[in-house]
């Protein structure tokens, strides 16, 4: 048995929100091991990295998920109770919940409401000055996302909701008034939410067939109840929020259109290319660091012991840069995936493994959906200028987005 290499700090918390997403692929390439202990919020956790580490993550018999997200971000990101701390047959149940909104013809139609906000919008931004794209999109994700689940939002609740969901996905990694926000929002939107469910099932308020919301107020546990109104809030807002956070990753593809802007051409009506280009985004920018789980029950694994109860780390950003997976990993090049066969374990930025077994995102397709309705536009739809302004990403930043929140200027209708 080999000793799994200590990280000499006691507690590294602050460490790891200081250095941000390289934390643990620093400390792997300090001590040339793909694994590592270190403590985190005052427990041992196990760090891995890589491709054979992501299969031994979401190998189901060896790790729960109950227990394993730390409470700061249940309170905030995730809301507590929902399908992330799940496992076994009660996880598997209420995955299928989620997995079976996600119809090929309904991520069309959210796609196409997104597309809708977007050509809606062209105008209003051709006639004024200059505007900041990450809250111009969340917007447009809200309303569209709303309309989509079957949420009624009145016009004037659209600044206020997006604002909520802004403050939960900033909270975890933050520390004082930024991880508070989060904390009052969550329960403001989880009200909200819950109010929503209880109109549903009294009758009082009508949702297409179909409709996350419908579906999740309808949805029974193989006992045959109702989930909890709480449960259903929390649930309810596990589709709504993650879906505005796309936001951040079109902010991302406007960057990389801006800082390779051959690539404006390469997508325009390419539709392959624009798939590559959506790839490379969501593996090259950083999104979610990490994701969590703890051991099961205790085992070996290429010499080293993990006892039972263990938190263990698995470096999402790491894995999407690890050189032994992606040669030169910190070049922005989108032709990598042409050819590419897919690889639950490798590409990882919404998690690895299977979406109805496993923990992988649910709103993966979605988000590729939205992130190509978003770069046809960008490059098809309409022109536009880029001024000066800060773009500097910081790793140390989580979740990461650049200063100016990606302002433009000047755009004309173009398509
Ligand atoms: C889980 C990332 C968008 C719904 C996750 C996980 C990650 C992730 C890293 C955890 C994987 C794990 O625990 O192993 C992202 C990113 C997104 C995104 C970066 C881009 C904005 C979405 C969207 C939806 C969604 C659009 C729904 C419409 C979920 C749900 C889970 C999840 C329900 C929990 C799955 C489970 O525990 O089985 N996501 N996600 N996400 N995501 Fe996303």
């Amino acid at each position: 048995m080999t000793a799994i290499p200590v990280d000499r700090s006691p507690e590294s918390t602050l460490a790891f929100l200081r250095e941000g997403y390289r934390f643990i692929g620093d400390r792997c390439d300090r001590y040339g091991s793909e694994i590592f202990q270190t403590r985190l919020l005052l427990q041992r956790t196990i760090c891995l990295r890589g491709r054979p580490a992501a299969v031994l993550f979401y190998d189901n018999d060896r790790f729960v998920r109950q227990g394993a997200m730390p409470m700061r971000g249940q309170r905030t990101l995730t809301g507590v109770t929902g399908v992330q701390g799940l496992d076994d047959a009660a996880h598997r149940q209420r995955k299928a919940m989620f997995m079976s909104i996600m119809t090929p013809s309904a991520i069309r139609q959210l796609g196409q409401l997104f597309d809708d906000e977007w050509r809606a919008q062209i105008p209003v931004w051709e006639r004024s000055g200059p505007v900041v794209l990450y809250d111009e999109i969340a917007r447009m994700l809200t309303r569209a996302v709303c309309a989509w689940a079957g949420v009624p939002l009145a016009g004037s609740d659209v600044a206020r909701r997006t604002t909520q969901l802004h403050a939960m996905i900033e909270a975890p990694a933050a520390i004082g008034p930024r991880h508070w926000r989060g904390l009052l929002a969550r329960r403001r939107a989880e009200r909200w939410a819950a109010d929503l469910v209880e109109r549903v099932r009294a009758g009082a308020l009508s949702t297409p067939d179909g409709s996350a919301l419908r579906v999740i107020a309808e949805h029974r546990s193989d006992q045959g109840h109702l989930l909890p109104r709480r449960i259903a809030a929390v649930e309810l807002l596990n589709i709504v929020r993650p879906t505005v956070a796309v936001d951040r990753f079109v902010v991302f593809a406007a960057l990389a259109l801006h800082d390779h802007p051959h690539w404006r051409d390469r997508v325009r009506g390419d539709e392959p290319a624009t798939e590559h280009f959506v790839q490379e985004v969501r593996r090259y920018y950083p999104f979610f660091p990490v994701a969590a789980a703890r051991v099961r029950r205790s085992f070996d694994w290429q010499g080293h012991h993990f006892p039972r109860g263990r938190r263990v780390l698995l470096d999402l950003y790491g894995t999407n840069h690890h050189p032994e997976l992606w040669p030169g990993p910190e070049q922005f090049r989108p032709d990598r995936f042409a050819g590419w066969r897919g690889d639950p374990f490798g590409l990882v930025p919404q998690g690895g493994g299977n979406h109805f077994t496993g923990h992988r995102c649910a709103g993966e397709w979605i988000t590729i959906e939205l992130m190509k309705r978003a770069v046809t536009n960008l490059t098809t739809t309409m022109s536009y200028q880029v001024p000066p302004q800060d773009l500097a990403l910081s790793l140390r930043r989580m979740p990461a987005l650049p200063p100016s929140g990606f302002l433009i200027d000047a755009v004309r209708r173009t398509g």
